[in-house]
């Protein structure tokens, strides 16, 4: 890390992408990998707004299920969260983290500079008001906004395929600034997320590392792509970076 690149960079100089991967060892499952959940139901029918108009009973119970799982007390951070959080105790301001995951176990392992892309499956949003509350129970039609209180009126306040994610802005502005860029636990099968590691290596001048599973569908854009699962690979990459400072 040469100080003249530290004194230039205003923003964060790490930024990291998480996605499902990293939650699979804490027992939430992936999207894509063999018994994912778009193995079991068709996004189609519960992640779009379409969905939503033609039948929100349905997406309301697919949203119930995954909210009673993630609260049911089973579902604990793990190494790789924990990890993380270590890193921005370290190196405070230094370090965003940009997660597509709608679960909470990034701040329950003490992440604070934290942006949801995609929203958060503990909040609803109010289709009247566009009032954002937090929301840890069961919803329905029969459900009421704690802002306005009209019935009927509220969706989980997660981003649906076809609509725009939360933060962009913010996120492809650090992308540009950052010296590195650390994707973890993510296909790379959806965009923006997807191309946020060509945002880096075109627009900006970060150093990019992918830590996954299996090779990604962009495995081959990262300067270095490690497979393994993230409870090894995070701690360890952490480790090294908190021992010689980033590239
Ligand atoms: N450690 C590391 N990587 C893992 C682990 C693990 N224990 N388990 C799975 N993976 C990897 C898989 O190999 C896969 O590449 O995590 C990735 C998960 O990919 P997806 O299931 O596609 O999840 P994600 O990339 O987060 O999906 C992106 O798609 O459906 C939408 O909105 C949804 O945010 C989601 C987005």
């Amino acid at each position: 890390m040469n100080d003249a690149r530290r004194n230039k960079s205003s923003g964060s100089r790490i930024v990291v992408l998480t996605g499902a991967g990293i939650s699979q060892e804490s027992g939430l499952s992936t999207f894509r990998d063999a018994d994912g959940i778009w193995s079991q139901v068709r996004l189609e029918d519960v992640a779009t707004p379409e969905a939503f108009d033609r039948d929100p009973a349905r997406v309301h119970a697919f949203y119930n299920a995954r909210r009673a799982g993630l609260l049911s007390g089973e579902i604990i951070p793990n190494a790789a969260h924990t990890a993380l959080a270590r890193l921005e105790r370290e190196w405070p301001g230094e370090v965003l983290l940009v997660t597509q995951n709608i679960d909470n176990l990034h701040e329950r392992a003490g992440s604070q500079n934290l942006l949801h892309m995609h929203g958060e499956l503990l909040k609803a949003r109010c289709l009247d008001c566009d009032g954002v509350q937090d929301w840890l129970q069961d919803m329905d039609l029969s459900s009421a906004c704690s802002q306005c209180q009209s019935v009927g009126s509220l969706r989980v306040d997660v981003v649906w395929f076809g609509e725009m994610p939360y933060h962009m802005p913010d996120i492809l502005a650090a992308l540009v600034e950052c010296d590195l860029f650390l994707s973890i636990g993510t296909s790379g099968a959806v965009y923006p997320a997807a191309g946020f590691v060509e945002e880096v290596r075109h627009q900006g001048r970060g150093h990019t590392v992918e830590l996954n599973m299996e090779p990604s569908e962009g495995s081959r854009l990262f300067h270095e792509a490690q497979q393994g699962r993230a409870t090894e690979l995070v701690p360890r990459y952490v480790e090294r970076l908190l021992a010689d400072g980033p590239p």
